[in-house]
């Protein structure tokens, strides 16, 4: 009999990739089963998905509309929804896709291979989208081969119930991972070659992850103690919040080089009234004070943010003050959306009365002044050396060699093989729409 084989289609944020890996490892090492990037040739298809706007929920009955038509071919074939519309949606992505098999959640992902043996054995639909303790992480395979940068999750969840967002509902409360195993987890991944570990969360800095005596460790101690793993040379963390964004996570900055010189710090308007109403406990003031701070701690940090435009309410005054916050911070490429309305989100009552066109066009107007800061950021780096941490051959141009800098640029280079896995110093000798190109010189390297 011909092993099992997955293809594995993920969509969202970073968690999601993670814990795509994590099935994927766990299904190939434990399981022995095949993967391929060849729906066709696959007998479980597995989808894990987002919820975060309304499209991106969309886009799962669309997917599975494609994958029917496999089904209907070979009957044989397993199809399982994970993430976050699984979560939400739970028992209805039966109603609306009767032909899905496994329905599983963000926390129950590990339970796959046995959900896939009951389908196989009674040959009837499950589901679970429970919320155990984070059991999933009891489970882990390490990938053999990681690459040179990892993601590891470090916390999961999010408390603060932000009124636009679906995240608490789909990802549960905040639960922190013990810190000797993400010691252990980051120093496995650099024996293995990984030279760059981007920390995850929905909340980073929310992190207080128990020790091995049973004390609480605070994010900027993992962070010092992730920068003491040998190997591990640039640690990145993604998503932090205003809220616990706290001065000794700052100090951090000031004592531990390790750490990128890039943060990403979500703001999500400019507007203390659509802040409030957006119930993202912070002001404006509150926020750009911990940038201050952050600058004074390390003097040449770039920021990018999140932004929604269009909530509920928003005026063309708020939405100003949005655009005057990012000239003020001089915010790096960010990330910028529509509102988008949730449901069972407190937002989601309030009463939307900006019409589509008008918010489309708030969007593109922030878009555009991020853009210019954007390729003003770039512009002062032309000329420059930058440490460029070098992941593999480019995708233009497979002859060549492609890396990222500290502040997440792609550059294109001509170098040797052996250098990948290695930070290198590279010349930025020209700025393209969405990289940089850059120019090998030992005597930049001695
Ligand atoms: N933890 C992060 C947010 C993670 S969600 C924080 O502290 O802000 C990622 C981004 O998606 C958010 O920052 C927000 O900009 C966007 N987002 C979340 N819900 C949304 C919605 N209902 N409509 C539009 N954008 C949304
Ligand atoms: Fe969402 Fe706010 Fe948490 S944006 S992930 S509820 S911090």
């Amino acid at each position: 009999m011909t092993k099992d084989t997955i293809y594995i289609k993920t969509w969202g944020c970073q968690m999601n990739e993670y814990d795509s890996s994590m099935i994927t490892q766990l299904l190939l090492n434990k399981y022995h089963f095949k993967k391929t990037n060849i729906p066709e040739l696959a007998n479980i298809l597995i989808l894990n998905t987002c919820s975060i706007r309304e499209k991106a929920q969309e886009k799962v009955f669309h997917q599975l509309g494609r994958w029917r038509k496999l089904k209907e071919k070979n009957p044989a074939i397993i199809i399982a929804v994970g993430g976050c519309v699984a979560v939400q949606e739970g028992e209805e992505i039966y109603k609306r896709a009767n032909y899905v098999d496994i329905v599983f959640g963000t926390q129950t992902l590990h339970k796959l291979p046995e959900m896939i043996k009951q389908v196989k054995n009674k040959n009837k639909h499950i589901i679970d989208i429970t919320f155990p303790v984070i059991e999933k992480f009891d489970f882990i395979e390490y990938p053999k081969f990681p690459g040179v940068t990892a993601y590891v999750t470090i916390i999961e969840g999010c408390n603060k119930f932000c009124s636009f967002c679906i995240v608490p509902y789909t990802r549960g409360h905040e639960i922190s991972r013990p810190v000797d195993e993400l010691l252990l987890e980051i120093s496995i991944l650099a024996e293995r070659g990984v030279r760059e570990v981007n920390l995850l969360g929905q909340n980073v800095n929310a992190y207080k992850g128990k020790t091995f005596d049973g004390k609480i460790c605070q994010f900027s101690e993992l962070l010092r103690l992730v920068a003491l793993i040998d190997g591990i040379d640039r640690i990145r963390f993604t998503t932090s919040n205003p809220i616990e964004f706290t001065d000794d996570i700052i100090d951090v900055y000031s004592d531990t080089k390790k750490v990128v010189s890039f943060l990403h710090l979500p703001v999500q308007s400019g507007s203390d009234r659509i802040l409030k109403m957006m119930k993202r406990a912070h002001n404006v003031k509150e926020y750009k004070d911990i940038i201050k701070k952050i600058i004074k701690a390390r003097p040449n940090i770039q920021i990018s943010s999140d932004f929604i435009v269009g909530f509920p309410g928003e005026t063309q005054e708020d939405f100003e003050k949005t655009l005057q916050l990012i000239k003020e911070i001089n915010f790096d490429a960010s990330f910028s959306f529509i509102y988008s309305s949730r449901p069972g989100t407190p937002a989601s009552d309030l009463l939307d009365t900006i019409s589509i066109e008008e918010k489309k066009k708030r969007l593109y107007v922030l878009q555009n002044l991020i853009k210019q800061n954007t390729k003003i950021w770039n512009e002062k780096m032309l000329g420059s050396i930058q440490t460029v941490l070098i992941e593999g051959p480019s995708h233009k141009n497979p002859m060549e060699l492609s890396g990222r800098t500290e502040n997440n640029r792609i550059v294109n280079f001509e170098g040797k093989p052996n250098m990948i896995g290695h930070f290198i110093n590279l010349k930025i000798t020209k700025i393209n729409s969405n990289s940089l190109r850059g120019h090998y010189s030992k005597k930049f390297n001695n």
